[in-house]
């Protein structure tokens, strides 16, 4: 266990407060931490300091939101600035058009967009357009993949093999206990790089499906990626099909200049965006081409699909996410690539060096060093290594990492443009001594 966690005594205090006013102490289950969470205080650059003064670098980012890291002082100034004229109002700002033309330049799907105040918000309002196009009612997700918090998209999020059924029809499993039946019905669950048991489900449920949606970079916390074939299938069957596809690149957008589509050259007909684009404020976007998002227009009367929001493109969110957006330059993203192709290729060498079964992973900024020896291609292969002792493995390694000043989730390891080649020496170095005192265990 870690000895920072054990000696922590003022987050172990806070802890106590927060335990009596929130559900077991927490507001966020993904923050969750044994026996007790660590408190921020605050952070500057990609370094995180804790209620005890430790600071360590910051691999999180917010879930991927943070690409610059903390506080970058232009997107501190930009909001500041905004925060003294024009916090949120119902009149329409120049600054929503000003995010809309900067995402509309450079995301190949996105003709139009509309703003939301989340990722799991923009999944919400896409599912619609894509019913509203369509008439069809039905959507398809994939097992394991996750597009946020309601219902109909956290169904068979976490399945497990008591429930899940048929490995190439896999069930619809509710994530939250109460969830209607009628709900888990509306969703086909698809089989991740099944080419042929996907493609043969989509076929079958042709007549009333309507919508299929995936996370074109990964499933779980990066640790399983949809092959470029399967992305293709999918791109191929929903036209052939006439449904609509819908990239979530809430968290992939970050992989390039010109998000996961641009990478791997497949566009989707909607695609759906957070995190990076709200310079580390709240913050979602449906973006498409024309002929979808007409389903939001009003100039044949009532649109199809009515979306509004109190705090819906508020003038703060959009200057936080202009200001960072456009510092993120081609030459931002290649500076990026290249001290995560240092973190790789350092991570590589030492897994050799001590003959540690497992691998490294990793795109544009994204990168993840699994402990498990064995590739990982969907869910259930994801849930045997799990069962194999892959979590335990992880939680160990994760805490001895904080000990070395690494905060990280899940074996990833997300970068921000405030790192620099020190950073990841001292990470490199970090994570040697982690996995030689796990090999000692
Ligand atoms: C792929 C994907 N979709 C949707 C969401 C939900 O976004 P938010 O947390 O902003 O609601 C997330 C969040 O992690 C995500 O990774």
């Amino acid at each position: 266990m870690n000895a920072n966690l054990l000696f922590a005594p003022k987050s172990a205090a806070l802890f106590e407060r927060a335990k009596k006013v929130m559900p077991s102490g927490y507001t966020r289950h993904m923050a969750v931490a044994k026996p007790h969470p660590i408190y921020a205080t605050e952070a500057d650059g990609c370094w995180i300091t804790d209620a005890e003064g430790i600071k360590r670098i910051d691999y999180v980012n917010n879930f991927s939101a943070l690409i610059h890291g903390h506080n970058k002082k232009e997107i501190v100034e930009a909001i500041a600035k905004q925060a003294g004229s024009l916090i949120s109002s119902i009149l329409p700002s120049e600054s929503e058009i000003k995010l809309a033309e900067l995402i509309t330049e450079r995301i190949p799907s996105c003709e139009e967009v509309r703003f939301t105040n989340s990722g799991t918000e923009a999944v919400m309002i896409a599912i619609k357009a894509g019913r509203a196009f369509t008439g069809k009612s039905k959507i398809a997700k994939m097992e394991g993949g996750y597009h946020g918090q309601f219902d109909l998209t956290e169904t068979s999020f976490q399945p497990n093999p008591g429930n899940w059924g048929d490995e190439s029809a896999p069930n619809s499993v509710a994530s939250s206990f109460g969830t209607p039946q009628s709900v888990l019905d509306e969703v086909l669950v698809l089989p991740l790089n099944n080419i042929e048991a996907a493609r043969s489900l989509l076929r079958k449920h042709a007549d009333e499906l309507g919508t299929v949606i995936i996370d074109p970079l990964r499933l779980q916390v990066g640790l399983v990626e949809p092959e470029t074939t399967y992305l293709e299938m999918l791109r191929e069957e929903t036209e052939a099909l006439g449904m609509v596809l819908i990239f979530d690149e809430v968290f992939s957008l970050r992989c390039s200049y010109s998000g996961t589509q641009g990478l791997r050259g497949i566009t989707p007909d909607l695609t759906t965006m957070g995190k990076i684009i709200g310079g580390g404020l709240p913050i979602g976007a449906v973006g498409g081409k024309k002929k979808f998002m007409s389903v939001f227009s009003i100039s044949d009367g009532d649109p199809k699909v009515k979306h509004s929001g109190t705090f819906t493109a508020n003038p703060m969110s959009m200057v936080a996410g202009y200001t960072g957006m456009s510092l993120l330059t081609p030459a931002a993203f290649d500076s990026l690539d290249r001290i995560s192709l240092s973190l790789r290729e350092g991570l590589n060498k030492i897994i050799v060096d001590l003959g540690v079964a497992g691998h490294v992973q990793g795109i544009s900024s994204l990168n993840a060093l699994i402990l498990c020896d064995k590739p990982i291609r969907n869910y259930r292969e994801l849930v045997s290594a799990v069962m194999d002792g892959f979590l335990d493995r992880l939680g160990v390694y994760q805490a001895l990492l904080m000990d070395e000043g690494l905060l990280t989730m899940r074996g990833g390891f997300i970068l921000s443009t405030a790192m620099t080649q020190s950073d990841i020496d001292f990470t490199l170095e970090g994570v040697r001594n982690a996995l030689i005192k796990m090999k000692a265990m």
